[in-house]
């Protein structure tokens, strides 16, 4: 495929898919929900990751303003933005974080499950700081 070929194709889709949601997830691994649950540890633990390996792009609070943000565009999903955030579900999130989509990386050969399900823990309690009296998920 010539250079020129996918840049056509490439202003095709993003004219199509302006919007960062219109990134195809398959139903099934939509309907997947989150294993864990919103604890010390495990937030602490995805901390740990979302630092290394996504702050440099989605930015230290999940706002999409990493150092690296503005390089790309779409840009870095915004984890803050609770409407959008309330739109998508804990598989559709487990499954963009295990799949990548360029210029994101693939990270299911990075990290295990419960290191993706708990960075889904992490980048939700962005948007809506986990309370245990308003967070009806924590069981
Ligand atoms: C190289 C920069 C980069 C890195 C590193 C990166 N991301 Fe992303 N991420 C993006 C971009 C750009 C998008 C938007 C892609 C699109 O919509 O086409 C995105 C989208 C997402 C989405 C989808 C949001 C939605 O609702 O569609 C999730 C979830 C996500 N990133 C999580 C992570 C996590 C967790 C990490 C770290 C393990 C990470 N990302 C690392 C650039 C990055």
């Amino acid at each position: 495929m010539s250079r020129r070929a996918n840049v056509r194709n490439f202003s095709v889709y993003s004219a199509l898919n302006k919007a960062p949601w219109s990134w195809p997830v398959p139903e099934e691994a939509k309907q997947l929900k989150n294993p864990l649950h919103p604890t010390a540890p495990a937030l602490k633990s995805a901390r740990e990751v979302y630092v290394d390996k996504c702050a440099h792009c989605h930015g230290d609070t999940g706002k999409g303003d990493g150092r690296d943000a503005s390089r790309y565009d779409p840009a870095p999903m915004d984890f803050s933005d609770a409407k959008r955030m309330r739109q998508a579900t804990d598989g559709e999130l487990f499954y963009k974080i295990s799949e990548g989509k360029k210029p994101m990386p693939v990270f299911k050969n990075k990290l295990t499950e419960d290191q993706r399900w708990e960075l889904v823990l992490l980048i939700r309690s962005f948007a809506q700081p986990v309370s245990p009296a308003t967070n009806n998920t924590v069981k």
